[in-house]
């Protein structure tokens, strides 16, 4: 149980901008992100602060590793969390997802039940892939997912070493139909100058469908929020917007 504050953070109800935050693991005890509701706060109040007031809840979800967790065991989570959060005053909304790591097994699953989507009522899918290729099986789970009706949005095609190594791959993706989430870190130099320079390049010739924190922790959110200052200034604030406000917004129903 958190302490209670209420009413600190109602101010922000209010805010002229409603930025959401497609893409977190904030889910205390799901992954490798937030280890307890007193971790997941501070995160939530430091993107309150910079305009957030709505977040997907994005833990690892697959079949792989840490990533065995299932849609439902997210849903489930969903209530106690929101729960702790009132009970200290935050007025932010919340909803379920999942980013969903492909796999070799996943062109085989029977069913769909497997695969999160945001706000669990939508059929858009965060996707990431660890490989540091692009596999022939990772074109299979983005087939299996098409076939069946899915929207992939990979997460940070930045930090991949294929587009690290041929950043013109992102195009080839893109004529499948695939959509672009990057994160804010690489933009607020929380990783090498390489990733940095590609979130630069992706987010100037409009590669991404929107922008997430990516955040696992409170030391992860000074370059994230700084990143959402670098993307002020490399795009300006109406694209700035269009990636954090309107297009999630098309997810956020
Ligand atoms: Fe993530």
């Amino acid at each position: 149980m958190i302490g209670r504050r209420m009413g600190l953070w109602s101010k922000y109800r209010k805010s002229a901008v409603s930025r959401i935050d497609v893409h977190n693991h904030y889910l205390p005890g799901m992954d490798d992100g937030c280890r307890s509701y007193s971790d997941a706060l501070p995160c939530i109040k430091a993107f309150m602060e910079k305009g957030y007031n709505r977040f997907f809840l994005t833990p690892h979800t697959g079949p792989t590793d840490m990533c065995d967790i299932r849609p439902e065991a997210t849903l489930a989570a969903m209530d106690e969390f929101r729960r702790q959060m009132l009970s200290v005053g935050i007025t932010a909304e919340f909803r379920p997802g999942g980013e969903l790591r492909l796999s070799p097994e996943m062109a085989r699953w029977r069913d769909t039940t497997g695969v999160p989507t945001f706000g669990m009522n939508t059929r858009y899918v965060l996707a990431d892939l660890w490989e540091p290729d692009w596999p022939a099986w990772a074109d299979q789970c983005v087939d299996w997912l098409q076939v069946n009706g899915f929207t992939v949005i990979l997460a940070h095609p930045e930090r991949m070493m294929v587009m690290r190594e041929n950043p013109d791959f992102i195009q080839t993706l893109a004529n499948r139909g695939v959509l672009f989430q990057g994160n804010l870190g690489p933009l607020g130099g929380s990783e090498p100058e390489p990733q940095r320079l590609l979130a630069e390049r992706f987010l100037q010739e409009g590669r991404y469908f929107m922008l997430g924190s990516d955040c696992h922790r409170f030391a992860h959110a000074g370059a994230r929020l700084q990143g959402l200052e670098r993307a002020k200034i490399l795009v300006g604030e109406k694209i700035l917007d269009q990636l954090t406000v309107e297009n999630p917004g098309k997810l956020w129903v």
